[in-house]
């Protein structure tokens, strides 16, 4: 075997997919809840997003950043009309690109007294080693390390903790990094508290804040960004996942004045952004809009289903939209592989939290039957 085994794959030689299945080669089929790691916004292989790529595709398929593809600029203003205020984009490839494109940013605006970059336990932004400089999982960055200088951790929804660092530290804080709901961390969501004070303390001391919409942007959770759920007002969020409607796609919104820190020949990309996955983006970023209402109905009904199942063996159903948690009281190691044999595909972490990232368009049928299988699992 020559591939690189990094991940704990499903034993699952895959046909084909469509909507919310996964079609195996010996016949049987599966229902995905997390649609690509939250990618697939509009489930799998959607005939209007086939047709759009195909278009683009027959024309051609890559054109490198000495020409502007037609739908560059659409896209680019659509994302910052979505924000609300004036800014520009630059695309990437990915989510950990769109990190690391902001921290070159920070690092052009930082002063040898003011460099500190805060992140927060259980914030993910990425696997290089930049962005995970910024991650707030030891697990994933310690056998890495050293990592970047001048980066602090700080424990995600403590308010009091907060205040403390940056009202003693606030003339070393460049940046704070967050996720306004942690995906990877098990979909924990900002206390309406903590950002809050958070807002306040970017008011005052003016730091420069980064919101990583990655997972949770996009309509995910019935808002076009989720931090728009906490009134908070960022300097550059990140997008990607969703953004290019199942091709690779990521972005960094600077947002007022920090649309000119980085210059001409200061940041670039060879393959960023694909012309046909902006032509998936061009179709995500118009029919989103119009589907928060649906979303937010959606992620309701599904959280109301999962409560009723009243399983003892639940600690908590959350989230937002339908971007959502299922937490267990105690760890089932086996939950995954059963799910896997009930023809269920769940993203389960640490053996604890069941992680639903369903396609936006996802019917109630589909979502009735999704419960009724966790059900039968539990
Ligand atoms: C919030 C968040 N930021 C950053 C990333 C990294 O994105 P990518 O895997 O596309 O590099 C992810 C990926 O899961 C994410 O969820």
């Amino acid at each position: 075997m020559s591939l690189l085994k990094l991940y704990q794959n499903f034993d699952l030689e895959i046909d084909r997919a469509k909507g919310i299945k996964i079609f195996a080669k010996n016949g049987k089929e599966y229902l995905d809840t997390f649609t690509g790691i939250g990618v697939l916004s509009f489930g799998h292989s959607h005939p209007d997003l086939i047709k759009v790529f195909t278009e683009k595709l027959e024309r051609y398929s890559h054109l490198s950043n000495f020409f502007i593809d037609e739908d560059a600029e659409y896209v680019a203003e659509k994302l910052i009309e979505f924000t609300g205020t004036t800014g520009k984009v630059f695309y990437t490839n990915s989510g950990t690109e769109a990190s690391e494109g902001v921290l070159k940013t920070i690092r052009k605006i930082s002063t040898p007294k003011r460099n500190q970059i805060i992140f927060f336990d259980k914030g993910f932004h990425g696997r290089t080693t930049g962005s995970l400089s910024v991650t707030g999982f030891p697990k994933i960055k310690n056998c890495f390390e050293p990592l970047l200088q001048h980066t602090c951790q700080l424990p995600f929804n403590d308010s009091e903790n907060l205040e403390k660092h940056l009202n003693k530290y606030h003339d070393q804080v460049i940046a704070v990094f967050v996720e306004a709901i942690q995906g990877s961390g098990g979909i924990v969501p900002l206390d309406k508290g903590f950002a809050k004070k958070l807002e306040e303390l970017h008011q005052k001391y003016k730091f420069v804040l980064i919101c990583d919409e990655i997972q949770a942007g996009l309509g995910r959770t019935g808002k076009l960004f989720a931090y728009q759920h906490f009134g908070l007002k960022p300097n550059l969020v990140t997008v990607a996942k969703s953004l290019g409607g199942g091709l690779p796609l990521g972005a960094i919104l600077f947002l007022e004045n920090y649309a000119d820190v980085l210059q001409q020949g200061e940041h670039g990309s060879t393959f960023a952004p694909n012309p046909v996955a902006l032509a998936g983006a061009k179709y995500d970023i118009n029919h989103i809009p119009k589907m928060l209402p649906d979303i937010t109905q959606k992620g309701e009904y599904f959280l109301h289903k999962i409560k009723r199942l009243n399983s003892d063996r639940i600690q908590e159903a959350r989230g937002y939209g339908l971007m959502l948690a299922i937490e267990l009281i105690e760890a089932d190691e086996t939950l995954r592989d059963r799910a896997f044999d009930n023809q269920l595909l769940l993203n389960v972490i640490n053996n604890k939290i069941i992680r639903l990232l369903p396609a936006l368009n996802i019917t109630q049928a589909e979502m009735d039957l999704i419960v009724q299988k966790i059900g039968e699992i539990l």
